[in-house]
């Protein structure tokens, strides 16, 4: 270790001259044996002190590295550092920043490098570390300063939850591309269905008009099965179309008054609505960031279900929202059939119905739609109920800023 100013020697060579003038009593041999024994026994006190801090050092559990900032050398590092890098402690003082991290990445590093060395920042996440072997490893690195020219950096192995990172992040874009093209065919299939579904549906007819009396009973039972085959398969067609152009036809969002919303979404159901004389009433709605086609589309569907799947006596239906945190809850509730909390995720799936389409008529699309729309604008929506004492549907939307 080296010698720092008001160490043994100067001490010594100072306590001499004391010793020459007051003491010629004692023999300076003796003297200069004392300070010798001091000046071995203060040694030993800090190689031990040394030890000590270099056990601790040693035994930390990130890896820990000093920079010169002046030659961009190394200068010390502990065990950890050496088993995370691969080189020994030797090795790697004859190293320096450059030589630790992948040439491709060294333009990022180095600005990261340049911060923490600047004081601008202290900490930086997930750089990319090239191990002796060849391999790399990932580390959060934290540093702090030891005097002015030499900088510390604590490195923490996050190789693997970046690994967990970047699978999730490969998988969510794995999904958005199937999903992408999920709902491409879904158009392309529903949309070009319809066509041959149309000459299907246009023969049955002609045969209908023309042939009917011609051919027996049987016959004619025959036709209007088929005929409402093909109404229900143009039903789905055009549901399954809608579904797709959700995500792929949706519009910018704007600011948008659910009160007016609701108002439209009441205009297109007049017919059921007076049908079934629906008693619907409403609180005061908020303003969203939404597309609006889409927001009278999901009233409408919910609406629509509270007035189909009414029980036994007058539909009542209300429509209210309360301000959770910062996001608006609106609810959607009536009086009607109910639904048993079993079926609660089933029915958000396309195509799933719980009953019979000859009892209550639909094709299952309506609230798998309503769920699109939702989780388009960064909602989520559920149902609560229990059979036989109506149903409340709810539905989140981020408060407009
Ligand atoms: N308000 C409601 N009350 C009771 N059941 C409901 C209500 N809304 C939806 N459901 C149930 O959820 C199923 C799925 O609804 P939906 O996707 O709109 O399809 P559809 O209306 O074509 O049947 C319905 O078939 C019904 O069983
Ligand atoms: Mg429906």
């Amino acid at each position: 270790m080296a010698r720092k100013p008001g160490s043994a020697k100067d001490k010594s060579r100072s306590a001499k001259k004391a010793i020459h003038h007051v003491k010629p009593v004692h023999p300076e041999k003796g003297q200069a044996r004392i300070l010798e024994q001091r000046v071995a026994e203060r040694t030993e006190e800090l190689r031990e002190s040394e030890e000590k801090y270099r056990s601790i050092f040693d035994s930390a559990n990130d890896g820990i590295i000093a920079c010169d900032l002046t030659t961009g050398k190394f200068l010390f590092i502990n065990r950890k550092m050496s088993a995370l890098t691969g080189y020994s402690e030797e090795e790697i003082l004859k190293l320096g920043v450059k030589d630790i991290h992948p040439a491709q990445d060294m333009p990022y590093v180095l600005n990261e490098f340049n911060e923490m060395a600047a004081g601008k920042k202290t900490e930086t996440r997930a750089i990319p570390v090239l191990r002796k072997d060849g391999g790399i490893i990932y580390c959060d690195i934290g540093s702090s300063f030891l005097g002015r020219t030499t900088l510390i950096g604590f490195f923490r192995d996050v190789t693997e939850r970046k690994k967990i990172e970047e699978d999730r992040e490969r998988l969510i874009t794995e999904l958005e591309v199937s999903n992408k093209e999920l709902e491409q065919f879904a158009y392309v299939a529903s949309h070009d269905m319809q066509e041959p579904l149309r000459m299907v549906t246009s023969y049955l007819d002609l045969l209908n008009k023309r042939y009917r009396d011609k051919l027996d009973k049987d016959a004619g039972e025959f036709i209007d099965y088929s005929l409402s085959g093909a109404f229900h398969m143009k039903a789905l067609l055009n549901d399954l179309l809608q579904y797709s152009r959700v995500g792929t036809k949706g519009k910018p969002f704007e600011l948008t008054d659910l009160n007016s919303t609701l108002k439209s979404a009441m205009f297109n159901l007049k017919k059921p609505i007076g049908e079934s004389r629906a008693e619907i009433t409403s609180g005061n709605l908020p303003g969203v960031y939404a597309d609006e086609t889409q927001m009278v589309q999901l009233f409408q569907n919910l609406i629509g279900n509270a007035i189909k799947f009414r029980g036994g006596e007058a539909s009542r239906i209300h429509i209210s929202s309360e301000l959770k945190g910062n996001e608006w809850s609106i609810r959607v509730s009536d009086n009607g059939i109910g639904i048993d909390p079993k079926f609660f995720d089933k029915i958000f799936l396309i195509f799933q119905r719980l009953h019979a389409k000859e009892k209550y008529p639909g094709t299952g699309i309506g609230l798998a739609v309503c769920k699109k729309i939702v989780e388009r604008h960064g909602g989520r929506i559920w149902v609560e109920s229990e059979l036989g004492k109506g149903a409340a549907f709810c539905f989140t939307m981020p408060m407009s800023r």
